[in-house]
């Protein structure tokens, strides 16, 4: 069968014999898709569903086929034969089951283990895409809200790279807002010395200067207005500005780094500044498109369905969010020649993304279908909330610190391992990094699990759980499987080439179903964008590895090489997974 870059998932496979049956039963109708998916149910792996929507297209007029299930039937007949397919049967109104054969199971996954398992990355026929997330504001708070845009930005980054997308994964940072404005001439009120060089302890506390100078804005009239004309000086130009506007960014950026850093995420800084130079001519072109109205002093962009217009230069004449937007979307697209551009945020930015969008499609930069390449999606995700189910916080007034977050989930993991007495067993760097990839694995899974646009708990003792649908349980039973390999004392290598992988009991076969399907779900989850469905798969494969596990012998038994492998492939389709969701698998635990 074929693998590589264009590898054909199972499904498409039984999509091409269902097309070829639908093209010989009805020649005349070349526009019709093969409507296939996995089966739910025990009488199919793989389903067909053209019959009920074929029968109301044919039914009063004269055809073979009376009925829906006459239909399937049709269908079923008109299947080509091929290696893939064992049994075929028909249900209900037409629903066309197929039963895979394990010869054609049991190859793809020797294939895979012998090949290696990134033969079996799907499709998505994008050759590079802008994933714009995490996305923090200098001299702001780095928040929970940007912590989740971080690991579901990188978990989407990693699938896509996985399906050989070249990925620009892009820290849209917020480096040219009006907060600068205040904030530096904050700072040189306080150290009228202030060079560059001089003084440089005065940025050390970034939060407390953000603060200080906020208050002083709100509550000093002639201080707004001097803040105002600062924003101007450093957007101008202006040496002095410009020198402190850089060293607030770098104090801004070490932080954010140590959040990165332990998460083992990369992401390339292109701030809102770096596009500044490009947006005048960007708005001219808007204009010269007819885009553009006057509102107020401001210029504007009318949508149709929309209450508001996207405001594109405010009154001031100054640039804002949105017109940073369409200068990136811009560059993204005739720069960078990015085919699709992923922006990961809460959704309450959805406005903001939809109406520049719409903007983009009316400018004609885009085409008219959504999923139409060049594409632009926004992926937004719900709130962090608290055990107490308001936005996530520390105290009431104050926001959390990711990185003591973050070590908070190590401390307790390496806890755990030490309740286990693992500190006796192991050199103290291994504790380290499996508490590291316990507590930083934890807090991404706990995330990713959840369908991103619904709000989630921000949960310790939930996403610490040995027991629950968490990286810890997940990380252990790949501890396990490997320890199962371990203990067999067989070499896989030998193992694979010598030996086959036969589907004899039925949790065998239910196993070696589901890791066929691996490539699907990764076209699924990034069809509409949703880690979640890699970890409710990654879920399930550890449970119908449980259920192979206790019923099927594997050291010792007659069937020891072929269940080594399937045990083999397992633990391999687990660390895939593992690494697309950014999680660092562990050998034993
Ligand atoms: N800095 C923004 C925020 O913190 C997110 C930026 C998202 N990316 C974009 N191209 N608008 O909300």
């Amino acid at each position: 069968t074929a693998t590589g870059p264009n590898m054909t998932t199972p499904r498409q496979h039984v999509a091409n014999l269902v097309k070829e049956a639908l093209g010989s039963l009805f020649p005349d109708d070349d526009g019709m898709e093969p409507l296939v998916a996995a089966c739910t149910n025990k009488f199919g792996d793989y389903q067909c569903n053209n019959a009920m929507g074929i029968w109301s297209k044919i039914k009063g007029k004269s055809s073979d086929f009376k009925s829906p299930n006459a239909v399937g039937q049709g269908i079923a007949k008109a299947l080509p034969a091929s290696p893939l397919v064992d049994k075929v049967s028909v249900a209900g109104p037409g629903f066309v089951n197929i039963i895979l054969s394990n010869s054609w199971v049991e190859e793809r996954i020797h294939n895979m283990l012998v090949d290696g398992v990134a033969t079996w990355a799907p499709n998505v026929g994008v050759k590079r895409a802008v994933v714009d997330f995490s996305s923090p504001n200098i001299a702001k708070e780095m928040h929970v809200g940007h912590l989740r845009s971080t690991i579901i930005g990188d978990s989407i980054s990693r699938m896509l790279e996985f399906c050989n997308v070249e990925v620009l994964r892009r820290n849209h940072v917020g480096d040219w807002g009006t907060q600068f404005g205040m904030l530096i001439e904050y700072l040189f009120e306080e150290y009228p010395q202030w060079d560059g060089s001089s003084e440089e302890h005065a940025v050390d506390k970034l939060q407390e200067l953000y603060k200080a100078s906020k208050k002083r804005f709100d509550e000093v009239p002639i201080f707004k207005e001097k803040a105002q004309q600062a924003v101007v000086l450093l957007q101008g130009g202006d040496e002095r500005y410009r020198k402190a506007w850089q060293q607030i960014c770098s104090v801004s950026r070490k932080e954010f780094d140590q959040v990165y850093k332990r998460l083992k995420v990369s992401l390339e800084e292109k701030g809102e500044s770096f596009y500044n130079p490009y947006i005048p001519a960007v708005i001219q072109e808007l204009d010269s498109k007819g885009l553009v109205a006057e509102s107020e002093g401001a210029k504007v962009i009318h949508l149709e369905g929309q209450n508001i217009p996207l405001i594109v230069v405010k009154k001031d004449g100054g640039f804002n969010y949105a017109s940073t937007d369409l200068a990136a979307l811009w560059y993204r697209l005739n720069v960078e020649k990015a085919e699709w551009i992923v922006y990961v945020t809460d959704v309450g930015q959805s406005l903001h993304f939809e109406m520049f969008f719409t903007a983009a499609r009316r400018v004609g930069w885009l085409p008219k279908g959504t999923r139409e390449l060049p594409r632009t999606t926004h992926v937004g995700f719900g709130l962090v909330l608290g055990l107490d189910g308001k936005r996530f916080r520390t105290r009431s007034t104050e926001v959390v610190r990711l990185v003591d977050l973050l070590d908070e989930a190590k401390s307790r993991s390496k806890q755990g391992l030490i309740d286990r007495g693992r500190d006796d067993e192991w050199e103290a760097d291994e504790l380290e990094q499996a508490a590291e990839a316990l507590g930083y694995g934890a807090v991404k899974y706990a995330d990713l699990k959840n369908n991103r646009t619904t709000n989630y708990t921000f949960n310790f003792d939930q996403m610490l759980d040995v027991r629950g649908n968490t990286a810890v349980y997940l990380l252990y039973a790949h501890a396990r499987i490997c320890s199962i390999i371990r203990k067999s004392e067989k070499d896989i290598e030998e193992l694979k080439r010598i030996g086959n992988v036969n589907l004899v009991h039925e949790n065998e076969r239910v196993l070696g179903l589901h890791l066929i399907r691996f490539p699907e779900i990764i076209e699924d989850a990034l069809t509409d964008l949703l880690p979640s469905i890699l970890c409710e798969y990654l879920y399930n494969l550890s449970e119908v590895f449980t259920k192979f596990y206790s019923t099927c012998k594997v050291v010792g038994s007659e069937e020891e090489t072929s269940r080594l492998l399937l045990c083999e492939a397992t633990a391999v389709i687990m660390r895939k997974c593992f690494s697309l969701l950014g999680i660092t698998p562990l050998y034993r635990l």
